[in-house]
């Protein structure tokens, strides 16, 4: 039997339960095809999983991971061949497992990767990618010269969100750290409030849509600086039903973003890097084996755009 390194824990716990572990290669059935990997990005789901703080992967042991680019080892489907490289988010919310050195997953969930875009940076754009352009394009459904509040702007959803809104034509608003300024500003915001010195539901007014992926009190005084008829997509807050309610009352839309798959939006993203309309920022990238070192930045939070590993 072939086998391959693997991320596997075995129970819940700090990042030191991430193990590397010899594991049977998986067999790709038809549709799918089997990925050699080679970067996986990091997302903050990942680390509250391992803790055993959401119990979306039921019991260890399990391998965690989605974001994932690498080049096609094996083709069951008339989509890819052997030496194509492609990137996304498979399986997502289901298990992927790809905290690893070979994937199998659906055809249809990946997408080519463009030669301009390195490994790690398609690895660590899919998650959050997927999550703004559902925000933004499919739910919000941004245009020229709409005001768009992007909460957290220095975070991986929100660096990405601020270029997604640019090139949909949109005027930035973002809230982020004061050491975030020049980063986000770099990345095209027109508006920066300093959440830490400004409240951001007084700095800011009439805005047509609102991005959050805080969630709590942000989410909540949100409304505050929608215009009549504008919209919240929130990431974090979308079982909030109270809140949703109050922004229906208020006369405000309100739509919780569910990020999948979709290789329609993954296409569009790819469409926007070939322009040269949007990068990804990696702030920091660990050799596979120490997933531990990169979990715990990853625990450690106030990150500036993303995280991946590199095999
Ligand atoms: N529903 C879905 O389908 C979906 C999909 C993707 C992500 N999410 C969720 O969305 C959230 C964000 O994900 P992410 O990958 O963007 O996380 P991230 O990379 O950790 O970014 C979070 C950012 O928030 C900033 N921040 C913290 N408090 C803030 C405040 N009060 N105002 C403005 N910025 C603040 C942090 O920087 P500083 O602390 O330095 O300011 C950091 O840059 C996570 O909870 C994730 O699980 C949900």
């Amino acid at each position: 039997m072939r086998t391959m390194r693997a991320l596997t824990q075995h129970t819940f716990g700090g990042p030191e339960v991430l193990a590397v572990e010899d594991v049977p290669v998986p067999r790709p059935l038809p549709t799918e095809v089997l990925l050699r990997v080679r970067a996986i990005g990091l997302n903050p789901l990942e680390a509250r999983l391992r803790a055993g703080e959401f119990p979306l992967l039921g019991q260890p042991p399990f391998i965690l991971g989605w974001d994932v680019s690498g080049v096609v080892e094996e083709a069951v489907t008339w989509r890819f061949r052997p030496g194509d490289e492609v990137f996304g988010m498979p399986l997502f919310p289901r298990a992927a497992h790809t905290y690893a050195e070979y994937v199998a997953a659906p055809a249809l969930h990946l997408v080519r990767k463009p030669a301009s875009l390195p490994h790690v940076e398609a690895a660590a754009l899919a998650t959050v990618g997927l999550t703004a352009w559902h925000g933004l394009v499919d739910l919000a459904g941004v245009g020229e010269g709409d005001r768009v509040l992007i909460h957290a702007g220095g975070g991986g959803v929100g660096h990405v969100a601020i270029q997604i809104a640019k090139a949909l034509g949109a005027y930035v608003l973002t809230t982020a750290a004061a050491g975030k300024r020049t980063f986000v500003e770099s990345l095209g915001a027109d508006e920066v409030i300093d959440y830490a010195s400004t409240d951001f539901a007084q700095a800011c007014r009439a805005v047509d849509v609102v991005l959050d992926t805080l969630g709590g009190e942000t989410a909540a005084r949100s409304l505050d600086v929608l215009r009549p008829g504008g919209h919240l997509v929130t990431a974090v807050a979308d079982e909030d039903t109270e809140l949703a309610a109050r922004y229906e009352a208020a006369g405000r839309r309100f739509s919780g973003i569910a990020v999948d798959p979709d290789p329609v939006a993954l296409r569009g993203l790819v469409a926007l890097v070939e322009r040269g309309a949007l990068r990804v920022h990696v702030a920091q990238t660990y050799p596979f084996a120490r997933v531990a070192d990169a979990h715990r930045r990853l625990d450690s939070g106030h990150l500036t755009g993303k995280l991946a590993l590199t095999l």
